[in-house]
């Protein structure tokens, strides 16, 4: 398996693993407009046939990495995939100190995988999904 940089060809793939995970719709635009505004940022897992998982972040300030969406596919899942993916995109953002997130309240699962993975919830955000869902936001920190 190989990390690498997002390709424009991988988008419909990454869109295939998103709708099958997140009840939530997201346009093409919307992976688009992150990738222009992050390249470096959009990072896939590719098993040499097909994707199989990917990451999304930015910097929101110098230290301060921020993961947009991390997916593995149905059936690919609990395998490492996720945490290689965490590992590469925090490895590639330099001085980071700071890794951010938000889970929604009921998704315990990866709640399980971000604290496995370090982080700690410091935060509720009520009303923070569109459907009126609560967040946790959770924090990792580098040093
Ligand atoms: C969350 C997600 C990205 C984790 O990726 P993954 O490749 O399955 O995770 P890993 O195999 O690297 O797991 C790392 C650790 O987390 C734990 N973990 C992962 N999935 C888990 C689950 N469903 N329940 C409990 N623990 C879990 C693993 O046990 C593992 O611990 P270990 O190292 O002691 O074995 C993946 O499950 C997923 O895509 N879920 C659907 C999308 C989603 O909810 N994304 C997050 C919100 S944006």
């Amino acid at each position: 398996m190989i990390i690498r940089e997002f390709e424009y060809e991988d988008l419909q793939q990454v869109m295939e693993i998103v709708y099958s995970s997140f009840e939530e719709y997201y346009t093409s635009d919307f992976f688009l407009t992150i990738w222009q505004a992050s390249p470096d940022g959009f990072i896939v897992a590719d098993d040499g046939e097909k994707i199989v998982g990917f990451v999304m972040g930015v910097m929101v300030d110098v230290e301060t990495l921020r993961i947009l969406m991390i997916c593995v596919r149905e059936g690919y899942r609990n395998k490492g995939i996720g945490s290689e993916l965490l590992k590469h995109i925090i490895k590639k953002s330099g001085n980071v100190r700071k890794v951010r997130l938000e889970v929604k309240m009921s998704n315990k699962e990866a709640i399980k995988f971000y604290k496995k993975s370090g982080f700690v919830i410091k935060e509720t955000l009520p009303d923070f999904y569109p459907d009126g869902t609560d967040a946790y936001l959770m924090e990792k920190s580098l040093f």
